[in-house]
C-alpha cells in the first residue's frame, strides 16, 4: 500500500547539494535522453535507494500491466466504462488495434484522410466562402480540451506557419472575447470550427450562435452557414440540429478524452494553420514518446521516472503544488494546457473503488514563462515557506537566431535551478556583504533576509528546438506521466465528475435571473448576490 510506503528512505531529510558533492557523476546517474530530449532529475532529493523503492512502488501498483491495458484499448476509464485511447490517434495507421470488436485504426485512418482533404481544399482556395472569396481566417470555438491543446500548439509553432491561414480562438463566454476576435475579420473569408466533443457545452454553443448571427448579418443567406461552419464532435445529431451539414462534421469518439483530444479531429485547426504535414509531424513526435513509454524498462523510462519524481515530491515530501516554467516564449501556454491535462485528471480524492485516499494526490499545477516569472513569483520559490517543485523546460536552439537573447535566457534557466538547490547560507551572506564593504551594523540588519534555504527540487527538460515533432513528444511525455501517477495513486485519471456540479448549479441560477422567480430558497449569500446583480444590471428598474 502506498500509505505504508510513505516511510521509505529518510522521509525527505538531507541536502540535494550534498548529494552532488558526494557523487560527482550525479548528473549522468540521474538524467536520461530520449531522442533529442534530455530529462535531468538529479536536482531532487533522491538517492539510489529512494529510486529503487520508487520503482518497486511502481511495480507494486502494477504500472506495467496498466500501461499495456491502455495500449490495448481495455476500459481503463473505469467510471465511464471505456478505453482511453489517445495513443491510437498517433499510432501508425497501417497497424491494427482491435477494441470491442472494432479496428479503431481504420476509423482513425479515415478521419485523418478527411482532415487532409479538407485542409487541402481550404488552404488551396478550392473551398471558398459564400461570396467566392478565399478563406483567410479560421475561428476555433471550443473550451477546455477542445481549445487548450490546439491553441497551445499553434502558439508554440506559429513561426512554422506559412501565413496561408490565420487562426483565432474563442473559448470564454464573455462576449468581449468573441467581439474582439471578430471585429477585424471579414465574414466572407472566415471559417468557424466548432469544437465540442459533446456538442452540449453551453459556452461553446452560445459563442457559436453569436458567430452565426455575425455571419448572417453579412450574407443575409442561411446557405452561407454550410460554407463557413464545420464541427468537430462525437455528437453528430446536435451538430446537425445547429445547422451543420453531415459532410461538414469531423468525427471523434467517446474513447478520446477531451484533454487528450488534440491528436484527433480537434487538431483540425492545427492542420489548417500549419498544414497537414506539420500535424502529422506532431503525431509522429507523440508516437515516438509512446513507443519509448511502452517499450523501455521502468528504470530507463522517461514518463515513468518523471511520474515517480512527482509522486516522491508530493506524496512523500508533502509538496502541494508543481510549477511549470518554460524558458521559451513559444511555450507560453504550456502551463495552462497542463493545468487541465493534469488537474482535471488527478485532482481526485477517492481511489478506484471509491474509498478516500489517505495521501496527497495530484498537485496544483501553475506556471509562467521563465524570465517573466523570475520578475513576479520567483521570490516565493526561493524564500517562501512552501516548497514548490518545478519543471524547467528549455529549447537549446530558439526559433530566432538572436544569440544574445538565447544565451541570456538559457543562463537564467540553469542559474535558477542551481540557486534553488544551493541556496545561500548565513556565512556566505555575511562574507558577500563584507566583501562589498557593507558595515557590520547593516550586515546584522540584512543577513536573515538574504539567506536562501535552498534544497528546492527541480527537473530540467531540454529540447533541441521547438518543432512539431519535439512538441508532440513533450506533450506525450506529460500525458503518460499523468497517467502513471494516477495508477500509483490508485485514482481514476480519465473522468472529470468534479466539473459537473458547478455546471448544473449555473443552469439553476440562470433560471433565477428571470423576473418574478422566487429566489428565497437560495442560501442568503447567493440570494444577496442575485439581488445585487439584478438591481444593478444596466436598465434595471
Ligand atoms: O467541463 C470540462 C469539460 O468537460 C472538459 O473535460 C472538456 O475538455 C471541456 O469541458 C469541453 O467539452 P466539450 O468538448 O464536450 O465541449
Amino acid at each position: 500500500m502506498l500509505a505504508e510506503k510513505i516511510k521509505i528512505n529518510n522521509g525527505g531529510e538531507g541536502s540535494i547539494k550534498k548529494l552532488f558533492s558526494d557523487n560527482t557523476n550525479r548528473f549522468d546517474d540521474y538524467s536520461l535522453k530520449v531522442g533529442n530530449m534530455l530529462f535531468d532529475y538529479s536536482k531532487n532529493l533522491v538517492t539510489d535507494e529512494t529510486m529503487g523503492e520508487l520503482f518497486q512502488l511502481a511495480r507494486d501498483a502494477d504500472v506495467e500491466s496498466w500501461r499495456e491495458k491502455m495500449f490495448t484499448g481495455e476500459h481503463i476509464n473505469i467510471t465511464e466504462n471505456r478505453p482511453a485511447l489517445h495513443i491510437a490517434l498517433r499510432k501508425n495507421v497501417d497497424e491494427e488495434l482491435w477494441v470491442d470488436g472494432v479496428n479503431v485504426m481504420g476509423q482513425v485512418a479515415k478521419e485523418l484522410k478527411n482532415i487532409e482533404r479538407f485542409v487541402y481544399l481550404v488552404r488551396s482556395g478550392e473551398r471558398l466562402g459564400y461570396s467566392g472569396k478565399k478563406i483567410t481566417d479560421v475561428v476555433s470555438i471550443g473550451i477546455g480540451g477542445s481549445n487548450l491543446g490546439p491553441e497551445m500548439v499553434t502558439e508554440a509553432l506559429s513561426q512554422h506557419s506559412d501565413g496561408n491561414i490565420n487562426v483565432h480562438y474563442v473559448s470564454n463566454v464573455d462576449s468581449a472575447e468573441i467581439a474582439r476576435v471578430l471585429q477585424p475579420l471579414n465574414p466572407e473569408c472566415v471559417l468557424f470550427v466548432l469544437s465540442s466533443k459533446t456538442f452540449k457545452t453551453r459556452e461553446t454553443l452560445i459563442n457559436a450562435k453569436t458567430a452565426r448571427h455575425w455571419l448572417l448579418a453579412s450574407s443575409f443567406d442561411e446557405s452561407a452557414v454550410g460554407k463557413h461552419f464545420v464541427a468537430v464532435t462525437a455528437n453528430h445529431d446536435s451538430a446537425v440540429d445547429f445547422g451543420i451539414s453531415k459532410e461538414n462534421i469531423f468525427n471523434m469518439w467517446d474513447w478520446v478524452g477531451g484533454r487528450f483530444s488534440m491528436w484527433s479531429s480537434i487538431g483540425l485547426v492545427i492542420a489548417l494553420h500549419l498544414g497537414f504535414e506539420k500535424f502529422l509531424e506532431l503525431l509522429s513526435g507523440a508516437r515516438f514518446m509512446d513507443e519509448h513509454f511502452r517499450d523501455a524498462p521502468l528504470e530507463k523510462n522517461m514518463p515513468i521516472i518523471q511520474a515517480l519524481i512527482g509522486v516522491w515530491n508530493s506524496t512523500f515530501m508533502g509538496a502541494q503544488s508543481q510549477a511549470i516554467l518554460p524558458y521559451n516564449q513559444s511555450l507560453h501556454m504550456f502551463p495552462s494546457y497542463l493545468q487541465q491535462a493534469d488537474m482535471e485528471s488527478n485532482g481526485k480524492s477517492v481511489d478506484r473503488d471509491g474509498n478516500p485516499v489517505p495521501y496527497t494526490t495530484g498537485p496544483i499545477i501553475w506556471g509562467e514563462v521563465g524570465i517573466n516569472g523570475q520578475h513576479a513569483f520567483y521570490q516565493f520559490l526561493h524564500q517562501g515557506k512552501t516548497v514548490v517543485p518545478a519543471d524547467f523546460i528549455g529549447a537549446i536552439n530558439s526559433q530566432t537566431t538572436a544569440k544574445d537573447h538565447r544565451e541570456y535566457m538559457m543562463a537564467n534557466l540553469f542559474a535558477q535551478t542551481q540557486a534553488l538547490m544551493n541556496g545561500i547560507d548565513e556565512s556566505q551572506v555575511r562574507a558577500a556583504l563584507k566583501a562589498k564593504g557593507v558595515s557590520d551594523h547593516e550586515i546584522e540588519t540584512l543577513v536573515a533576509h538574504k539567506i536562501h534555504a535552498g534544497n528546492r527540487p527541480t527537473n530540467t527538460i531540454l529540447l533541441d528546438r521547438i518543432t512539431a515533432f519535439s512538441l508532440g513528444s513533450l506533450i506525450a511525455l506529460y500525458e503518460h506521466k499523468i497517467f502513471i501517477q494516477g495508477i500509483i495513486w490508485r485514482i481514476c485519471s480519465f473522468d472529470q465528475w468534479g466539473v459537473e456540479l458547478g455546471k448544473e448549479m449555473a443552469d439553476n441560477i440562470l433560471h433565477q435571473f428571470d423576473s418574478g422567480v422566487d429566489i428565497s430558497q437560495q442560501d442568503s449569500s447567493t440570494m444577496g448576490l442575485i439581488r445585487f446583480y439584478k438591481e444593478r444590471i444596466d436598465g434595471a428598474t
